[in-house]
């Protein structure tokens, strides 16, 4: 983990967020890398946000269940910081404390793009959002792994798979383009970021994803 707070000092294990829009396939590739990791012999959490921590998944029904416009774009942020923390201090921090490999799908840059960049509030939300987190998590993952893929072949997916938890996925394709672009983008500007190409088969990309995570642990 990165910009370990003195809390953190001596926490062995390794940290990986992956990150991407709606339908990517995160979940399937957080999923194959814990098995494979698992397979050779590390042992690994996996876990998942907003939630991976019984307060955490309180907090997630809240905000992806019922009226998208149920929150104000501010109480959204606080929400998912909120969740956030408790799933760093119940989850992340001890499984990292114990040595292990945390796989986590999303992390705090889903909130930079998701609420950061929604609702054509611009810089404002993403000051607010950076700002928060600073203060309330101060800690990024060692590697994340962005699944890219296009904003429309991410939306049939996401929609093809719909169920009770439909707050983002309504957004559109035109919000996931924006959102897609965003990711890029931060991926340029932090080191801790491997883009792997989404739009191939869950195992060539698997492999890809195992190769960079084993880099990392090496
Ligand atoms: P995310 O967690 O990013 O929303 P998922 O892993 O849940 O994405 O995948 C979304 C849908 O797309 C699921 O139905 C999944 O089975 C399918 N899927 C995942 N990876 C691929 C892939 N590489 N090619 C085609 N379909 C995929
Ligand atoms: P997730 O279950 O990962 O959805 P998907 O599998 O479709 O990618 O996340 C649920 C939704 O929550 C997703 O649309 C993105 C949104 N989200 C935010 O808006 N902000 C956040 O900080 C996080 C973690 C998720």
């Amino acid at each position: 983990m990165r910009n370990r707070p003195p809390d953190m000092a001596g926490a062995r294990g390794l940290f990986i967020s992956f990150e991407g829009i709606d339908g990517s396939g995160k979940s399937t590739q957080a999923r194959m890398l814990a098995e494979a990791l698992r397979a050779l012999g590390h042992t690994v959490h996996l876990t998942r946000e907003p939630g991976g921590s019984a307060g955490a998944e309180d907090i997630r029904r809240l905000v992806l269940e019922g009226d998208p416009d149920r929150w104000s774009p501010e109480t959204e942020i606080l929400l998912f910081t909120a969740a956030r923390r408790d799933h760093l201090e119940k989850t992340i921090r001890p499984a990292l404390a114990r040595g292990e490999v945390v796989i986590t799908d999303r992390f705090a840059d889903s909130t930079r793009m998701y609420q950061g960049i929604r609702r054509g509030s611009g810089t404002d939300l993403r000051v607010m959002v950076d700002d928060l987190h600073a203060r309330m998590i101060g800690v990024e993952p060692d590697l994340t792994v962005l699944i890219d893929i296009d904003a429309a072949t991410g939306h049939s997916r996401a929609v093809a798979r719909a169920g009770a938890e439909q707050r983002f996925e309504d957004m559109g394709s035109e919000m996931q383009a924006r959102m897609r672009d965003g990711f890029l983008a931060l991926a340029q500007t932090e080191p801790r970021f491997a883009v792997i190409n989404g739009a191939r088969d869950p195992e060539t990309i698997a492999a890809d994803v195992l190769a960079t995570a084993l880099a990392k642990l090496a």
